[in-house]
């Protein structure tokens, strides 16, 4: 008979979510904390959203507004997320129909793949990806198809987007700016999956969180390319642009009939997100003013020099960061591999970073690369820099 501890140690987790195992980030943060290191992984700020924001979601519980929402969002907010798409030049998006509000980008995407996809469909990724799109296609019993875009430099060709095309692809997922790249995906290479999508009938996931924080270049939205908006669901979130990533407020845009599967799965998975936040966020996106976000943004570009300019100068070979607030460094001379060097780093110097092989299939990938994450405190920073130049040193 089974004893209760080895009940306890059997690996109870579906075969369709057993191989993602518990996220790195929340690995690295618990290893963080464990050994007081400077977190650099997890990409929180750890600065506060407005105040007045922080104040109205007080007033609002104070208020009593404590129960269900409607289940698409707040009329009022799903208003805010049009008219702000709007006013910064991309595709308007209809309120009622065609926008829902979701528990961060992150149910955005979940509701969006369990409510479109069919079993043995495929979606094609690319690699390095961020962890929830496998995860999620997993669960919705598509299958990811995950193309490697290392050796062209993280830049997305016509000759392997065609080559990963079969007939059971149904979604290709694009991430601008990209995590963990820090790329401003081109216009030409938008461009290029937009042709693939409307020759092969395609639905293109654009995630867009980072959507804000561009320093190089400017931010396209595959929606708004010709033959595009019917065949689009853009993501995206409150969380980085003010700082209140805890909060969980996302959006998913799409086309009616695509928003009536994302509602068809979104009112089974959590059916509708706290009210005092949507207010929150509706007031961040109509009333706040945009001096917040400015600022927010010459911080985050003065912190991406510095932190350049610190893994450089430590004898790491950064890249230039053109949108989201994450630099991707190759480890440069140490023969050791992404998830060794971070082990070490944690270890020896006391900070914490992500190995960017888990953004790849299997871990196969990118490992010699590693992500920084740049929306912490100068000090922290500064310190981190100090800690890993002395470790890359021997000193
Ligand atoms: C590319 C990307 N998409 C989605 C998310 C999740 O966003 P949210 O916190 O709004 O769920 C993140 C969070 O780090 C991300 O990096």
């Amino acid at each position: 008979m089974e004893a209760p501890h080895d009940r306890k140690a059997r690996n109870r987790t579906g075969s369709r979510l057993a191989p993602f195992g518990t996220t790195i980030f929340s690995t690295i943060t618990a290893k963080a904390n464990a050994s007081g290191a400077i977190n650099l992984g997890q990409g929180f700020p750890d600065s506060d959203p407005p105040r007045e924001l922080i104040e109205l979601v007080s007033d609002m519980h104070h208020a009593g507004r404590n129960q269900y929402s409607p289940m698409p969002g707040l009329p009022s907010l799903r208003s805010a997320v049009s008219k702000d798409r709007e006013r910064r030049g991309f595709t308007s998006w209809d309120p009622d129909s065609e926008i829902t509000i979701t528990s961060g980008a992150t149910e955005a995407l979940a509701a969006t793949f369990l409510g479109l996809l069919e079993i043995g469909d495929e979606v094609i990724l690319f690699d390095p990806a961020y962890d929830a799109y496998p995860a999620g296609i997993s669960m919705s019993g598509a299958v990811p198809v995950r193309l490697s875009t290392e050796d062209d430099d993280f830049q997305i060709t016509r000759s392997a987007l065609e080559s990963a095309l079969t007939s059971r692809t149904k979604m290709v997922v694009l991430n601008t700016p990209w995590n963990p790249t820090g790329r401003v995906v081109s216009e030409s290479e938008i461009e290029l999956i937009a042709d693939l999508c409307r020759r092969h009938d395609l639905i293109c996931i654009s995630d867009e969180v980072y959507e804000r924080l561009v320093f190089e270049g400017r931010h396209r939205s595959i929606a708004d390319l010709p033959g595009m908006r019917e065949r689009s669901v853009v993501v995206s979130s409150l969380g980085k642009r003010y700082s209140c990533t805890g909060w969980k407020i996302g959006w998913a845009c799409a086309s009616e009939p695509m928003t009536e599967a994302i509602r068809a799965a979104h009112q089974f998975l959590v059916f509708s997100v706290p009210e005092p936040l949507q207010h929150a966020a509706h007031h961040a996106l109509t009333r706040l003013d945009e001096a917040w976000e400015q600022d927010l943004h010459e911080t985050y570009r003065h912190r991406r020099t510095l932190l350049f300019d610190g893994l450089r100068s430590a004898g790491l070979r950064p890249r230039v960061t053109e949108g989201s607030y994450f630099i991707l460094a190759e480890t440069g001379k140490d023969d050791v591999d992404d998830v060794a060097f971070c082990e070490r780093m944690i270890s020896d110097a006391r900070v914490a970073a992500i190995p960017a092989s888990i953004f790849t299939h299997q871990g196969s990938g990118c490992r010699s690369h590693v992500r920084f994450a740049f929306c912490k405190a100068e000090r922290d920073l500064t310190e981190a820099i100090a800690r890993i130049t002395r470790m890359r040193s021997g000193t």
